[in-house]
């Protein structure tokens, strides 16, 4: 059987490459939504079926830039994070933020910076914030690769969902790669398009990471630091650090220090990182700990000093008004500290 697409003229969204100086929200808060127990989540393809051509290798440096992102150290990750430790089973993994979900999910209009966000500069948002970095340009080919994987998984993954199982998922060009799926005119087989219509495709189950109830009881520090102590401290070690070998490759992710992820990343909000905990840690035990354990050890993890957000200009004050108008600390006094008046350096890269 041939694939037939949707042969609708495909128009160019103006992605445009703002200059940085003012660095638009790209870690804007998702929409969280409760996990919902008889939800059936997309099952991306085996790794071994991505193609021996042009395309598949742009997929499969995808895949291995995702889970070790080591190889852009110093070019554009400032830290010891992989894109894998938050985006769990090389980005597979249902409530976890799953790649296969995101890359449907955009172009996304976002209301605060008054522009269309394609799949590629929320990539580049995550390099930013979360990898401490700089972000590679659109057209590089490392965005095209990192785009290029997210694409074949949720491809596969939908066309074995109707019946396009033996096909090869087809090759995408480089600029439809960095739009994302959600474009009503993003080329698909016919049989997907018409059942996942454009406005659909932003929530597939298992986008993000689950929310959970607020907490009875106000997150507490002293309650968080014990939970730390008795679930996380095995691993992520008692100073937060983690570990690492000497290139900067991590086993384990730090989780606060100035290989972690900054003060910009969505991470450090209270909220987005009590939601990934509860479903996601301890690792291999998921869903252990309580509700309000979650709440408790995410306020103590990000309590803790880490790279500066790179939006300051100055004032923490000013900077705190500006973009943290959330569940965060940053600009927080806790224990008479300010929690940014002596953050890292941000983007340490050349
Ligand atoms: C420190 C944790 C962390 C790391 C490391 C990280 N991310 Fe993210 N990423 C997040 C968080 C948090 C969100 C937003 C989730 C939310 O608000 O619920 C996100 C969102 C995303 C999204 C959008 C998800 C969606 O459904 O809209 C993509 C795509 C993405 N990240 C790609 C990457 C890539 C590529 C890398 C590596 C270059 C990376 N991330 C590294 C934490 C991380
Ligand atoms: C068995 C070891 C282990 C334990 C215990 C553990 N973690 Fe993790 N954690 C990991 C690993 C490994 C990753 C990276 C996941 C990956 O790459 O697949 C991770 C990732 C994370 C992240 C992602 C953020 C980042 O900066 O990369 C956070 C936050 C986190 N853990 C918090 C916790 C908390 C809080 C606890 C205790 C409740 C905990 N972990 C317990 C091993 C562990």
């Amino acid at each position: 059987m041939k694939v037939i697409y949707s042969l609708l003229a495909f128009s160019m969204l103006s992605v445009s490459a703002k200059a940085n100086t003012e660095l638009p929200d790209r870690q804007a808060e998702l929409p969280a939504a409760k996990k919902n127990s008889q939800a059936e989540y997309l099952v991306p393809r085996d790794l071994t079926t991505i193609t021996n051509d042009e395309f598949g290798e742009k997929v499969k440096l995808g895949y291995s830039l995702f889970v070790n992102s080591q190889q852009m150290r110093g070019k554009y990750v400032g830290n010891n994070q992989n894109c894998v430790n938050c985006h769990m089973e090389a980005g597979r993994k249902a409530n976890s933020a799953p790649l296969w979900a995101a890359y449907m999910a955009y172009p996304a209009y976002r209301k605060k910076n008054d522009r269309v966000n394609s799949y590629a500069d929320r990539i580049q948002g995550c390099f930013t914030y979360s990898m401490n970095g700089k972000p590679p340009a659109y057209d590089s080919p490392e965005l095209v690769a990192l785009s290029a994987y997210a694409y074949w998984l949720a491809m596969g993954g939908l066309m074995d969902q109707h019946g396009l199982e033996n096909e090869p998922v087809p090759a995408l060009d480089d600029k439809q790669l960095q739009i994302g799926g959600k474009a009503e005119s993003f080329p698909m087989p016919d049989v997907i398009a018409q059942a996942l219509p454009a406005d659909k495709r932003g929530s597939l189950a298992g986008r993000g990471y689950p929310k959970i109830a607020n907490p009875e009881l106000e997150p507490s520090l002293e309650r968080g630091m014990q939970v730390y102590a008795d679930n996380c401290a095995a691993c992520h070690m008692k100073d937060g650090q983690g570990v690492s070998d000497s290139d900067g490759h991590s086993y384990i992710p730090p989780l606060w220090g100035k290989n972690a992820y900054n003060w910009g990343a969505g991470m450090h909000r209270i909220n987005t990182a009590a939601y990934f905990i509860y479903e996601n840690m301890p690792l291999g035990k998921s869903v252990q700990l309580t509700v309000q354990e979650a709440w408790d050890v995410s306020a103590y993890v990000n309590s803790q000093e880490r790279p500066q957000d790179p939006r300051y200009r100055g004032s923490l004050e000013e900077n705190r008004k500006k973009y943290h108008a959330h569940d965060g600390f940053y600009g927080k006094s806790v224990n008479g500290y300010t929690l940014g008046s002596n953050a890292f350096p941000s983007a340490v890269v050349k």
